[in-house]
């Protein structure tokens, strides 16, 4: 992994080499030095490719979002970004920071503020260039110092691990946009078993060390506000923090994951209480008679290039083979798979959906004698009694504008969840003249 990040040193040899211009006067440093973060984030994509990114949960903050995140800091001493990539959320910080006459005088002061480490050591390097450049763009006086002396004014920027690190007694926030990836729940977790979004750790590991008084912002994953998953989580932080949640939309326009900003502070340790956050989602109560009560639902097992789909042994269900709203008997495609297959009649839906979609959860009944692969963009519900008549009841369902208005409701996030759809309202007026 860590070779992949090494091409990022391309980079930042550019960086170097705009310092080193401005120092010699081939540069105007206000009017041609133009390093902004959506510059940094392309930069990124197009030297290290999108598997590596991925795997190491490297997603750099576009200016929008940084500035968002960056504007909820007031009343600052020492900021720490525990996972800064190549510094987009501390640099934003520093539009903040007053300067100094001189461009070391400012990194001085700078340096004793903004601290912040990753894993991967070219993207410290890239953190410290563009703070230097940053100043650099407000104005400051060069003196001709040497790159490496005014790295090391910034001294509390290093190469670290994030989920390693004690935070300073002096911090007064931890602002950060953590990795997404999925990971293995430690041993310890009081709130999953299993796999777990990264960016959940991250919070919880620094609300657990904060100083009282300080506050963190970290730009989160939907799923962390709306899945089943993180209910326990979600429980956790209700307990022990007071936060603000602002909803974002799409993290960029590149990268197809819904994002909120979420600003907490921990509660005295001596009063747990529960202090219920807002996490904008006002649910309709639930009635006894839920698709929960009704139908098994869980997510299709087939992972696209992870599982070996080859071979022509069964149907295999997709959201690109089944049409919405409609009955489907036959698959074209077929594929050998040793995981777990449904049998039908059952109801697919896809999981990927948008506020601004008119369906929230287009769906599709499949039907027929065999066992059918169904990959994991669809959610799939198995009747437990009542088959295909229930699973027509279902379509018409999850059509109306009650499930629509309910799952707008319910989640903000473009991933229907397996624990949203569960809590969908079986309304027996609905179904009038379904059958
Ligand atoms: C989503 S990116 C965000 C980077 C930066 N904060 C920004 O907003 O542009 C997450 C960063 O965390 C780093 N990272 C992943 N795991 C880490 C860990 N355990 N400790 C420190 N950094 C980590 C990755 O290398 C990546 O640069």
């Amino acid at each position: 992994m860590h070779e992949a990040m090494q091409a990022f040193n391309e980079y930042n040899v550019k960086l170097a080499n705009l310092y080193q211009e401005i120092v010699f006067g081939k540069l105007h440093m206000q009017t041609e030095l133009q390093v902004t973060a959506d510059m940094v984030a392309a930069e990124l994509r197009r030297i290290i490719p999108i598997d590596r990114l991925r795997k190491a949960g490297s997603f750099f903050t576009g200016d929008v979002l940084a500035g968002r995140a960056a504007g909820s800091v007031s009343d600052h001493g020492l900021i720490l970004d525990p996972a800064c990539g190549a510094g987009s959320l501390l640099t934003a910080f520093t539009k903040k920071l007053p300067i100094e006459t001189t461009l070391a005088d400012t990194l001085r002061e700078w340096g004793r503020i903004l601290y912040g480490c990753d894993l991967f050591p070219e993207f410290v390097e890239a953190t410290k260039l563009r703070i230097i450049l940053e100043a650099i763009s407000r104005g400051v006086q060069l003196n001709g110092d040497s790159l490496d002396e005014l790295k090391d004014l910034l001294y509390g920027i290093k190469q670290g691990d994030g989920l390693g690190l004690v935070p300073p007694e002096t911090c007064t926030h931890v602002l950060m946009n953590p990795p997404f990836r999925l990971v293995p729940a430690p041993a310890n977790c009081q709130w999953a078993k299993g796999k777990l979004n990264e960016a959940a750790l991250f919070v919880e590991y620094y609300l657990q060390r904060i100083p009282e008084n300080c506050t963190l912002i970290a730009i989160l994953p939907e799923v962390l506000r709306c899945g089943t998953r993180y209910k326990k989580w979600r429980t956790w932080l209700e307990v022990n923090i007071t936060a603000e949640v602002m909803l974002n939309g799409q993290f960029d326009t590149k990268t197809d994951v819904d994002v909120f900003v979420f600003a907490a502070s921990r509660l005295s340790t001596q009063k747990p209480s529960m202090n219920r956050i807002d996490w904008k989602t006002q649910i309709d109560e639930p009635t006894d008679l839920t698709v929960g009560s009704l139908f098994d639902v869980r997510v299709g097992s087939v992972v696209p290039y992870r599982d070996e789909i080859a071979g022509d042994e069964y149907p295999y269900a997709c959201p690109s083979n089944l049409p919405r709203w409609r009955i489907v008997s036959e698959f074209e495609n077929r594929c050998g798979y040793a995981g777990r297959k449904i049998n039908p009649p059952f109801v697919a839906i896809r999981r990927t959906s948008s506020p601004s979609d008119r369906e929230r959860a287009a769906a599709t009944i499949v039907t027929g004698k065999e066992a059918v692969a169904v990959e994991n963009h669809l959610i799939v519900a198995c009747p437990r009694k009542d088959g295909l008549r229930a699973c027509k009841r279902l379509l018409k369902l999850l059509r109306s504008a009650e499930t629509n208005r309910f799952l707008n409701q319910r989640m903000r996030c473009r991933h229907l969840t397996v624990g949203a759809v569960k809590e969908i309202n079986w309304q027996e007026e609905i179904h009038a003249g379904t059958d």
